[in-house]
């Protein structure tokens, strides 16, 4: 293991963010510190257990944790109840208990939904998280929000619970397709622009040479949003940016366009959205990050449509939606707007892409 970052997240559970390169065969001994003994059950999906699995269930046995492991088939169709229930069962079928604790192995599938697992089973254990995705890595794995989808729309069902440890080997984000490391890197850059200009400027130009010191500052940087807001009623949203837009364009488009690049463009259409609250344009600056990391930044849908499909988002409240909107790079307001002003601004912004 070279160089380590190590994070301390303070929110109602207190816990390290462990950050290094090559040390994923020393993972049983940094959770059995922080467990102590106790039975993991492990929860994964195809694609990393080839890759990570047995290394993963060797090491913690060689710590003396004895592990039972559940496969879901990758991607965003397994977050389901189902499959929790599932999982769940099997802890319930090994007799676990209290004292024993969940570990998700993976990018933000896996854990959300080992996360929302370890917060339902027996009224909450722990769980640790090792994720293996950049965006599990700068953002699902540290927080504690932990969620399934279901008919109605994603995420809208799950629970806030810290994880006990996170630890993040940045050697598993070199077996990544290139356009998942690239989904990373939107939300990468929207740290840079919601709080972090000298992130931003790190950043603009890929490739980026210390990814182990990026994870670090985007985790940094939601460390202090979550020690702050915790449970999402204020300051948190900020790392909604990019994200209202970004989501209807995901629902829109039935989530063939994946989430990096929805919120890459939902990102570049908030900018827009500045200038016309009469803040600094900033729109030319994140879209040539954006352009550099390859995304495509244009939006194939009309604002109305946008609109409404933006009516089905979480951050909704009543008949107003809460928006986040860059003052300049590094400094991120939050705006609550009616319905009929949101509308508005989609409509002022279409003709401009
Ligand atoms: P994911 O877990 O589906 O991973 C994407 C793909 O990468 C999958 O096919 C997976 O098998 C593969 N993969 C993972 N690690 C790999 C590796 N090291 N090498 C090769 N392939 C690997 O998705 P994601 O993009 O990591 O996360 C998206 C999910 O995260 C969404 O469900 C989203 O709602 C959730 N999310 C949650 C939060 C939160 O705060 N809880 C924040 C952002 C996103
Ligand atoms: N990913 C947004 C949050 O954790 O609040």
């Amino acid at each position: 293991m070279n160089e380590i970052e190590n994070i301390r997240v303070n929110a109602s559970e207190s816990y390290d963010v462990s950050i290094f390169r090559d040390g994923l065969d020393s993972c049983g001994e940094m959770v059995r510190k922080v467990l102590g003994k106790c039975r993991l059950a492990i929860l994964t999906d195809d694609i990393v257990d080839a890759l990570y699995g047995a290394r993963v269930m060797d090491s913690m046995a060689a710590a003396g944790l004895d592990c039972i492991r559940h496969v879901i088939p990758h991607g965003e169709s397994s977050k389901t109840i189902g499959n929790v229930m599932e999982f769940v069962n099997l802890m319930a079928d090994n007799h676990f208990t209290r004292s024993d604790a969940v570990v998700a192995l993976g990018g933000g599938v896996p854990g959300d939904m080992a996360g929302f697992a370890a917060a339902v089973f027996l009224r909450g254990i722990r769980y640790i998280q090792i994720p293996t995705t950049l965006l599990a890595a700068v953002d699902s794995s540290v927080g504690g929000k932990t969620a399934v989808d279901i008919a109605a729309g994603k995420n809208l069902v799950g629970a806030f619970h810290q994880p006990s440890l996170v630890i993040c080997d940045t050697a598993t984000l070199e077996t990544l397709p290139p356009s998942v490391m690239r989904d990373g890197f939107a939300e990468v850059v929207k740290y840079g622009v919601i709080l972090d200009e000298k992130l931003f400027e790190e950043v603009s130009e890929p490739p980026v040479k210390d990814i182990v010191h990026v994870i670090a500052g985007c985790v940094s940087i939601k460390r202090d949003v979550v020690a702050e807001d915790e449970f999402d009623n204020g300051r948190r949203q900020l790392l909604n940016f990019g994200h209202t837009v970004g989501h209807a364009i995901e629902l829109l488009s039935d989530f063939r366009i994946s989430h990096g690049e929805a919120v890459a463009k939902g990102m570049v259409r908030a900018a827009m959205m500045g200038p016309v609250m009469g803040l600094e344009d900033c729109t030319g600056a994140i879209e040539s990050v954006l352009k550099n990391y390859g995304f495509d930044t244009d939006c194939p849908y009309g604002a109305e449509e946008l609109y409404y499909a933006a009516l089905s988002d979480k951050k909704r409240k009543g008949d107003s939606i809460t928006v986040v909107l860059p003052r300049g790079i590094g400094n991120c307001d939050l705006f609550r707007l009616t319905g009929d002003e949101f509308r508005l601004l989609l409509k002022k912004t279409e003709n401009q892409i």
